[in-house]
């Protein structure tokens, strides 16, 4: 039995699992948006993470090395320490041999530039140059800097080196009161990808995959303002296309209504929002016959009410007893058009016997595997930060995944439909 712990508490208590005295070296740059990287550092640390900090000389005009020395609980190094032997070894040499993984946010064109074509004329660029741990690259800058052809070919270029990651800036107001991309990633979408490169050691196992995933609820309409509809937060879905993106893939996401704010942290997934279970199951016909693999990991309402109304429906003509029709099965239709080269995941939500009804809804769908996880848990279910589940394959192998955030759990189903699509 699981200890009861309330589920914000004990999703802080796994991720600090996955960071728990992991090396995060962090590299920050000249740019007004390395005050959001000071977020970051803070929450590695709180997270278990151990962070070291290099500022660039241009990064210490916007923030100084107190505030990071402070939030990283170590010294944090500047061009000053470059020189300085750290136990009779270069600084530079030491910091890259201790890295696990790099971040280097905000990085401008400068550095960007810099990295492209591998110069290395400060302590930032020669710890690069000095390691061999994935580098995590966020870069930030005004609109027209980022779209300079110079600046484009080299964010072009500097991809093709596989260390290299990337988190596309966003789009938005910036500090220089252009309107465009030049954001930096906002700190989740940051602290995700460090997270998932740490859980793969930077590996792109799924290059070139194309994965298509459902997330989130579907409503059903009775009235332009009332439907059917359940809890589901789309959080186990967009945690298993951050997984999957991170690993190399190639993501779309249908997903049904859900927090703008779980979105912005899929730059790079292809996103197709639904409403309905009739819109899901079109758009997940639609783009069936180019996906590998398809995890159908939304909760699609299984009824809608049997008529719609286009007009708002007084009270008092609501009525008593609501007539309802079957809505689509969208997984056991999937399931009878995919072809033979193609993996089909569903996912049942539980109370009680979670196994005995997901193995039976395996074999009646015809499905590859079925993921069945608890909904009567404090730690797992709607909304959760973290899940739990027993993944079951059509072979009849069952593998348990203990309670852990839905990021490490969405790695460790992409670790077991790998290894059963290589049967
Ligand atoms: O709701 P149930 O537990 O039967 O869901 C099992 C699987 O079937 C899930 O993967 C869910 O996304 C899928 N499903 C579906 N269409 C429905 C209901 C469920 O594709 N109408």
């Amino acid at each position: 039995m699981l200890p009861f712990v309330p589920s914000l508490c004990w999703s802080f208590i796994q991720s600090a699992i996955m960071l728990h005295r992991r090396r995060v070296l962090v590299g920050i740059g000249g740019g007004i948006a390395a005050y959001k990287v000071c977020t970051v550092v803070s929450t590695l640390v709180k997270q278990g993470a151990e962070v070291r900090v290099i500022l660039t000389e241009a990064a210490q005009q916007f923030i100084t090395p107190l505030t990071l020395a402070t939030l990283s609980r170590h010294a944090a190094y500047t061009e000053s320490d470059f020189w300085q032997p750290s136990h009779g070894r270069p600084l530079h040499i030491e910091l890259g041999e201790w890295a696990e993984v790099l971040l280097i946010a905000p990085l401008t064109a400068n550095l960007l530039a810099k990295l492209t074509y591998g110069l290395a004329d400060d302590l930032l660029t020669n710890t690069v140059l000095a390691s061999i741990c994935p580098v995590l690259l966020a870069p930030a800058m005004n609109t027209d800097m980022w779209q300079q052809q110079a600046v484009q070919r080299n964010w072009q270029l500097v991809q093709t080196d596989p260390r290299y990651h990337s988190l596309d800036p966003g789009n938005g107001i910036l500090a220089c009161d252009r309107v465009g991309p030049g954001r930096l990633a906002e700190p989740p979408e940051i602290l995700a990808h460090l997270t998932s490169l740490l859980h793969t050691s930077g590996k792109r196992d799924l290059g070139g995959k194309r994965i298509l995933i459902s997330a989130g609820g579907t409503r059903e309409y009775l009235d332009p303002v009332r439907f059917i509809g359940n809890p589901a937060t789309g959080k186990m879905g967009v945690a298993l296309a951050q997984a999957a993106l991170h690993r190399g893939a190639v993501v779309t996401l249908v997903h049904g209504p859900m927090e703008p704010s779980l979105l912005e942290l899929l730059s790079g997934v292809k996103q197709v929002p639904i409403v309905s279970a009739l819109e899901m199951r079109q758009a997940m016909l639609d783009a069936l016959p180019t996906a590998d693999w398809i995890l159908m990991a939304a909760a699609v309402a299984d009824v809608s009410p049997a008529e719609y109304s286009p007009e708002k429906l007084p009270k008092q003509s609501l009525p008593a007893q609501l007539p309802l029709v079957p809505a689509p099965d969208i997984v056991a239709e999937l399931s009878s058009l995919k072809r033979p080269d193609q993996w089909l995941i569903g996912f049942a939500a539980q109370t009680g016997d979670i196994v005995t009804p997901a193995w039976e809804k395996l074999q009646r769908k015809h499905l590859d595997a079925i993921v069945a996880n608890p909904i009567d848990h404090p730690t797992s279910g709607f909304g959760s930060d973290t899940n739990q589940a027993v993944f079951l394959d059509r072979f009849g192998r069952k593998a348990v995944i203990e309670p852990c955030s839905k990021l490490a759990m969405a790695h460790q189903l992409l670790d077991q439909i790998s290894a059963i699509s290589q049967e």
